[in-house]
């Protein structure tokens, strides 16, 4: 730790996302519900990672949006910049000096292993045949490691897709600190929330905007509710009186996650089974408990969406802030390289 760090002696915790778009409830069962329990605890830094959205490029008024969304989201859910610094990428260009620097002891085959990029890859390549992701895109690991490397953060609450990127983070700064004779970086560990991956609406394996499969945290009652009923359930269950399968149907893993009355749900799950609910019943009472697990959130954001100020100097404060210490690290950075050039 350097003399000056503010914080040497509280551990530090540096997590983020990508801004495409609003957040939704795989997003919160997966991190952002640590993050809040965390807030207290750790010197958090909530980053909104512009520099990583290269699938974006073609229209840069949706990136500016979707950080204000993502802030947004944040505040609702009760994220405090009281407490925590909310930090957008590009206003910290360190973030890109240190990517550089890192990407020296980071051999290609790491990359080309990691198995989240291989995944998105293949996305990507799926969209069009013609496609070819832009190098940027095989950077942005990197740029995270960068962010997470750069606060010095001990820990990184996140979704279960991102621990290779932890991975990766341990291994490079195992790496800067052997090559430079410094320990200068922590190695991180991964935090994962109680739902690591939750399933879309549709059935599919993940939960994501993109997907078109996702219920959002800033979703109107109606809109919760529309897109309960059209959630996928048992498959061959075609009648109410069929006994149906509860393991592994989406509707009952959301009403675990989301419905806090274990004996309504422990209820509904044996009359699915014996074939003596409907989904309609089932489904209404998620719905229900979607919503009054939203209904704070909705407060808060109204609150907020009325004063975007707010939102704009929470993210400008923590950003300046992150900056300062980006900065620090930055010179410790170039004096265990040896290229501080002017200085005696
Ligand atoms: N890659 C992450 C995602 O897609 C977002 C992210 C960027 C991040 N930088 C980070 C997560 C640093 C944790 C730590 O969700």
């Amino acid at each position: 730790m350097t003399k000056n760090s503010q914080y040497s002696d509280h551990e530090r915790i540096l997590t983020g996302v990508r801004p495409t778009g609003p957040l939704h409830l795989g997003h919160y069962v997966g991190a952002l519900e640590n993050w809040l329990d965390l807030q207290p605890k750790y010197d958090c830094f909530f980053l909104i990672a512009d520099y990583q959205v290269s699938d974006h490029a073609d229209d840069f008024d949706r990136v500016r949006k979707s950080v204000f969304d993502v802030a947004l989201d944040w505040l609702s859910i009760g994220l405090d910049p009281e407490q925590s610094h909310f930090v957008i990428e590009s206003a910290v260009p360190e973030h890109a000096e240190l990517t550089t620097w890192l990407s020296w002891w980071t051999p290609l085959g790491m990359l080309q292993r990691n198995p989240t990029l291989k995944a998105e890859l293949t996305e990507i390549e799926n969209q069009s045949a013609k496609r070819s992701a832009p190098l940027a895109f095989f950077n942005y690991p990197m740029m995270q490691v960068s962010n997470i490397l750069m606060p010095k953060a001990h820990l990184v609450p996140t979704g279960e897709d991102q621990q290779p990127h932890i991975e990766m983070s341990r291994e490079i700064a195992r790496k800067f600190n052997n090559i430079t004779g410094r320990e200068l970086f922590p190695e991180p560990q991964g935090l994962i929330g109680r739902v690591g991956r939750l399933v879309g609406i549709d059935g599919q394996a993940k939960m994501s905007k993109s997907l078109n499969n996702a219920i959002f945290l800033g979703d109107s009652q109606e809109d919760v509710l529309k897109k309960v009923r059209k959630m996928y359930t048992d498959p061959n269950r075609i009648h109410a009186t069929d006994p149906g399968r509860v393991e592994g149907n989406p509707v009952f893993i959301y009403h675990d996650a989301f419905n806090p009355n274990t004996n309504e749900v422990d209820d509904l799950k044996e009359r699915y089974r014996a074939g003596t609910v409907g989904d309609v019943e089932v489904k209404t009472l998620l719905a229900d408990a979607i919503n009054r697990f939203l209904e704070p959130s909705r407060e808060k954001r109204h609150e907020y969406e009325s004063k975007p100020n707010l939102v704009r100097e929470a993210l400008e404060a923590g950003s300046n802030h992150a900056r300062k210490i980006a900065q620090e690290t930055m010179r410790d950075v170039r004096d265990a390289l040896g290229i501080n050039y002017f200085k005696d």
